[in-house]
């Protein structure tokens, strides 16, 4: 399996353009299966994650075309008719966000069998919320043989669904059935993510009628068919965030072409305490760290909050800040795994629970490491950045999953970083 090299201790500067957010983008490619008629998406990132989705929408009859390059690279998805109903376990098990396709098939077809997603290394994660939610719009529901297998023989039909906790996963689920279900749904403690407003919007241009997208209540009344559609997936606001922490993390400055204020707000009122500078340039964001870094406090949150993608990645920025971090974890309950990894690279953590008490070290010491998700990864890049030596990052299918073209993108700020065929 490849790993990452990265000598670390060179401080970054340049520009990186910002992909197509992988969280938008896996959704979006769901509501295909909503429509006989093509759907056509632009800045979908190429990554393994995509590739998953496209796979697994394949065998439910989605006809998927690539065209062009660059900005203007266009996948078109096409569902003339469904071919399954089922999605499988081989798949799902790949990636949980292959739930996505629940309440679009059942919206379609009145019927959906999709393996339940296994266990996952930073949390339980569930998907109790999503059931829920299709059993207010009129669904029927059963757990047989390791598979949801839910029916709606007359259609779904608009509910209330008001959801016990914010789920982005089932917001967007409940969202995409909603728009074809008959008469009104209202969606109560809705996620805000930036991903439910580009859904919302996708979804509205498909000619779906959705009030209330970036609030906790949306209002839906269901349409019977929707038809063709253009649309352009939103900037990687964590990708965004990741590569704002390498600039911080090596006192470098990097210009985000493409980044969004709006959708990093809590994310940034947290760098600049830190000692970071973002600011807003006509291209996108510039962030800088020439004065040091102080240890600050985050607690992750649901959007507007500080978001728990970017966790792992603020924590390797507080192991070399001047001063103690404490961070909290407050969406997943096992999301500290690079805490271990980061202290074999000479961190010094303190887990307790939900939090983690990170006190700055002068400097953190290139090691060999590896991680069992993509932002606990990413995160020992970043601390490979700063590191003196060398560090190799193991496993790094996991980034391959949400990252696109890490190494390129790094290095094109001056960073020594290379893709090592094992
Ligand atoms: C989305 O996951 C993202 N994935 C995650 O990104 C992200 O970490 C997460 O939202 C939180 O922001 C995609 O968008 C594809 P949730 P999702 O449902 O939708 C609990 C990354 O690194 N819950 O908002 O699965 C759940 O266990 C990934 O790119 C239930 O209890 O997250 C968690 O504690 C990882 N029952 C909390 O809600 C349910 O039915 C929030 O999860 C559903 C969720």
């Amino acid at each position: 399996m490849d790993m990452i090299r990265v000598q670390g201790g060179r401080s970054l500067s340049g520009r990186i353009g910002v992909s197509g957010a992988k969280n938008a983008a896996l959704p979006l490619m769901a509501t295909s299966l909503l429509s006989r008629e093509a759907l056509d998406l632009a800045n979908v990132p190429r990554l393994a994650d995509i590739s998953s989705m496209a796979e697994l929408l394949r065998q439910h009859g989605v006809d998927i075309q690539q065209s062009g390059d660059g900005s203007e690279r266009v996948m078109r998805m096409s569902c003339r008719d469904l071919a399954s109903t089922t999605a499988p376990y081989d798949l799902v098990r790949k990636m949980r966000a292959s739930v996505l396709v629940l309440g679009p098939l059942l919206a379609r077809a009145g019927e959906a069998r999709v393996s339940l997603p296994g266990g996952c290394a930073i949390g339980n994660r569930p998907v109790d919320l999503h059931l829920s939610a299709m059993e207010d719009l009129g669904a029927e529901i059963d757990i047989t043989g390791g598979f949801i297998e839910a029916k709606a023989s007359r259609g779904l039909r608009g509910g209330k669904i008001a959801f016990a906790q914010v789920s982005v996963g089932a917001t967007e689920n409940a969202l995409m059935a909603a728009a074809l279900a008959q008469g009104e749904s209202v969606i109560l403690n809705a996620a805000r993510e930036p991903e439910i407003v580009d859904l919302a919007n996708c979804l509205i241009a498909m000619g779906a009628k959705i009030e209330g997208a970036g609030t906790d209540t949306l209002r839906v009344q269901g349409v019977s068919a929707l038809h063709a559609a253009r649309h352009t997936v939103i900037p990687d606001r964590i990708e965004t965030g990741t590569y704002a922490m390498a600039a911080a993390i090596t006192g470098g400055a990097i210009e985000l072409v493409g980044a969004r204020e709006s959708h990093l707000t809590a994310a940034n009122v947290i760098l600049r305490k830190a000692g970071v500078t973002v600011d807003e340039t006509p291209d996108g964001l510039l962030v800088k760290a020439v004065n040091g870094l102080h240890g600050t406090d985050a607690m992750t949150e649901p959007f507007p909050g500080f978001p728990t993608d970017l966790q792992a990645q603020f924590m390797a920025l507080m192991t070399v800040a001047d001063g103690a971090a404490m961070l909290t974890e407050t969406i997943f309950e096992n999301r500290f795994m690079h805490v271990p990894e980061l202290a074999r690279m000479g961190a010094n953590i303190t887990v307790h629970g939900s939090s983690a008490l990170v006190r700055g070290v002068r400097q953190l010491r290139g090691a060999p490491v590896m991680a069992t998700d993509l932002r606990a990864s990413v995160s020992l890049v970043l601390a490979g950045l700063a590191a003196k030596g060398e560090t190799e990052v193991r496993r790094i299918y996991h980034l391959d999953r949400g990252y696109e073209r890490l190494e390129e993108k790094l290095a094109g700020c001056g960073a020594l970083i290379e893709r090592v065929p094992q």
